[in-house]
């Protein structure tokens, strides 16, 4: 028990707020059930049997609709100096591969590859990788967490730049698959110029993906 004669030095101040009037979900449906207990602690096998089932119905399809509404959000984002935002930039890469006729799974990470730039830039590469790993190849999942390193090698002139740095994961069984991703879908998908696909042409790949069974 805290006490409360001496609360930890490091409390935070909030500022009060209202209670949410409901936490429920989703409103109106008679069928719909809900736990008999506010903590883990205390549920039982009946409570984990309604969240098991629950969980499929309010989650299915959603994963994909989120995804793709992260992507959406960037749609008219500023350049910060290309000649394309990536938004565009990820539609390229995606198009780029649907034209050199690639797998779905391939299309769909090339679309997906840069999509945590804005929220999570130093670490863009392990979060699509984080967000897709469960449906998708090992080696997809390493090549979008590697992406970046692999990128250097392309940046001739870039200060302090390590273009070899690539270098350390040689042998590695995605080596060439993502030397061969960034050189040709990810390096070179800045062009304003070029003729992407709409995204709505991704959509259904995009859900068929995360409609795979997960992998653990
Ligand atoms: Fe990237
Ligand atoms: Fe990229």
């Amino acid at each position: 028990m805290p006490d409360q004669n001496h609360p930890p030095r490091n409390r935070v101040t909030l500022a009060p707020a209202k209670p949410l009037p409901h936490a429920r979900t989703p409103l109106g449906d008679p069928a719909w059930r809900y736990v008999g207990a506010p903590d883990l602690e205390h549920l039982g096998a009946a409570d984990w049997a309604i969240l098991e089932r629950q969980r499929g119905l309010v989650y299915r399809g959603r994963a994909a609709r989120d995804a793709l509404a992260l992507l959406e959000m960037q749609k008219d984002d500023p350049s910060y100096g290309y000649h394309t935002n990536m938004y565009r930039h990820g539609l390229e890469a995606a198009t780029r591969a649907w034209r050199a006729g690639a797998d779905e799974e391939f299309i769909v990470v090339c679309l997906l590859h840069d999509i945590g730039y804005a929220i999570a830039n130093p670490t863009h590469g392990e979060f699509a990788a984080a967000l897709l790993r469960p449906y998708i190849s090992e080696a997809h999942t390493w090549m979008l967490r590697q992406h970046q390193i692999f990128q250097k090698f392309h940046c001739h002139d870039l200060p302090g730049n390590d273009r070899m740095a690539r270098e350390q994961f040689r042998g590695h069984p995605a080596f060439e698959l993502t030397a061969h991703f960034v050189a040709h879908y990810d390096q070179n998908a800045t062009d304003a110029g070029y003729e992407t696909l709409p995204i709505q042409a991704f959509v259904p790949l995009v859900h068929r993906l995360f409609e795979r069974t997960p992998r653990p």
